[in-house]
């Protein structure tokens, strides 16, 4: 069941997983020595781009259980603030570059964590996993998404949603609406009755939030096994339904705000709780950092025509080749992958658990919901946030976007998302 209330469910019917397989800077020291533990450093740098409301908030939550398990390190937090690593990927890069890593740094499994698995960046884990019982703690496909060539790469602290419509529930009350648009076409006349109410129907950012509006779109108009093939190389991005896609996303530009182009997604949704915009596309993150915010008066559904679809993605922690706290870091790694780690980081990042042994209802509400429909949903990746695509396909996708946000050119569009692909996929 699906409604525009703050207990609702989000969707229904499916099955588990058929996963495809200057910022704020450290705010001290930078991970070297500091003649601790036995000579060895003490000091663990890690790398997120958590560094604001209900992302800092789960990252404390891990820290706090990094610092009962780990008493003997120290948390040194090297976090770039920007939404969905938008300046920390750069800063990592030019680290990495440099032969400069910092202790962990997070990564999204899938084809991005395989970036770095390819550049020889990050070690094996696979000994660890054997030693702390964590094969068997995850659902096997998202095993698959750390694994190359049998070997594992990384620790996954948890599985995201991306396709969630979020929305201010006094303005949506105030235009009349009632009902969850569960079509394009419904959500579409919703949006009309917005506009006419003098509000900004949805609120909507830059650049990786204007891919996820529109991954949201393709998988209403492809449906999801259309939608995973355009990744995997399956389905044409050069069909007719990309095309439709393209117009209908076209059209929904219309109802979001001008400054797009300028806005982290933390300003769009902004714009939601201060009541001046009614929805956001936006992944569960939103979740926390509303409730971090103190805003209540939210509701949230699957975006509308996605119907089963999960659109998953999964923030995991590495160990970087070179790392100057090796056995620090593999403490933070077995504290990520614990389930009182989990459980820690979870409750307030608005993800759910990746391990397999989470009680549900040690959750709040919107994770209670998440986790039952990840059990029975279709479980769809993100390019935005590295599930779907490279890092270099992200980046072509994001250009193509960004242009069409000013020129609105569709068959422009459909050309770069072409050749974007035929460049990066299966790379
Ligand atoms: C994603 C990340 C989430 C959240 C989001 C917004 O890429 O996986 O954990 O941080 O960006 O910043």
């Amino acid at each position: 069941m699906r409604y525009y209330g703050r207990a609702t469910t989000l969707a229904a019917a499916g099955i588990a997983l058929a996963l495809l397989a200057g910022g704020c800077g450290a705010d001290e020291g930078d991970g070297t020595d500091n003649g601790g533990g036995g000579g060895g450093s003490k000091k663990v740098e890690v790398f997120t781009w958590w560094a604001d409301g209900g992302e800092k908030q789960g990252l404390d939550g891990l820290v706090s259980q990094f610092k009962t398990d780990c008493a003997q390190y120290e948390f040194v937090n090297g976090a770039v603030a920007g939404g969905a690593g938008s300046n920390a990927k750069q800063v990592l890069a030019s680290r990495l570059q440099q032969s400069d890593p910092p202790d962990t740094f997070q990564a999204h499994a899938g084809a991005e964590l395989a970036d770095y698995i390819k550049a020889g960046q990050i070690e094996d884990l696979s000994a660890q996993y054997k030693d702390w019982g964590l094969a068997t703690a995850f659902p096997k496909g998202l095993v698959d998404s750390l694994t190359v060539n049998g070997k594992i790469y990384s620790v996954p602290a948890n599985i995201h949603r991306a396709n969630v419509l979020w929305a201010n529930k006094k303005v949506l009350d105030g235009a009349g609406i009632t009902s969850v648009a569960t079509t394009l076409p419904q959500f579409f006349t919703q949006l009309d009755t917005l506009k006419a109410k003098g509000v900004t129907p949805l609120a909507l950012g830059k650049d990786w939030t204007q891919q996820m509006l529109f991954e949201a779109v393709l998988i209403s108009d492809l449906g999801t096994d259309k939608f995973i093939g355009l990744w995997s190389g399956k389905t044409d991005w050069a069909g007719a339904d990309v095309t439709t896609a393209i117009n209908d996303y076209k059209k929904l530009l219309d109802y979001t705000n001008k400054d797009r182009d300028s806005l982290d997604w933390t300003d769009a949704e902004k714009s939601v709780m201060d009541g001046k915009a009614a929805f956001q596309l936006m992944g569960d993150w939103e979740a926390a950092d509303m409730d971090a915010k103190g805003f209540k008066d939210y509701s949230y559904t699957v975006f509308p025509g996605n119907g089963n679809a999960y659109q998953w993605l999964a923030d995991s922690f590495v160990l970087p080749k070179g790392a100057k706290n090796p056995e620090g870091t593999k403490c933070w790694l077995k504290t990520v992958g614990s389930a009182a780690g989990q459980k820690a980081f979870n409750t307030k990042k608005g993800s759910i658990p990746a391990r397999t042994d989470t009680v549900a209802a040690d959750y709040p509400a919107y994770q209670q919901s998440a986790i039952a429909d990840w059990a029975k949903d279709v479980a769809v990746p993100s390019c935005p946030h590295g599930s779907a695509c490279s890092q270099g396909w992200q980046g072509a996708v994001n250009s193509a976007q960004g242009k069409f946000s000013s020129d609105g050119d569709v068959a422009g569009l459909q050309k770069a998302l072409v050749a974007a692909a035929k460049q990066f996929a299966g790379k």
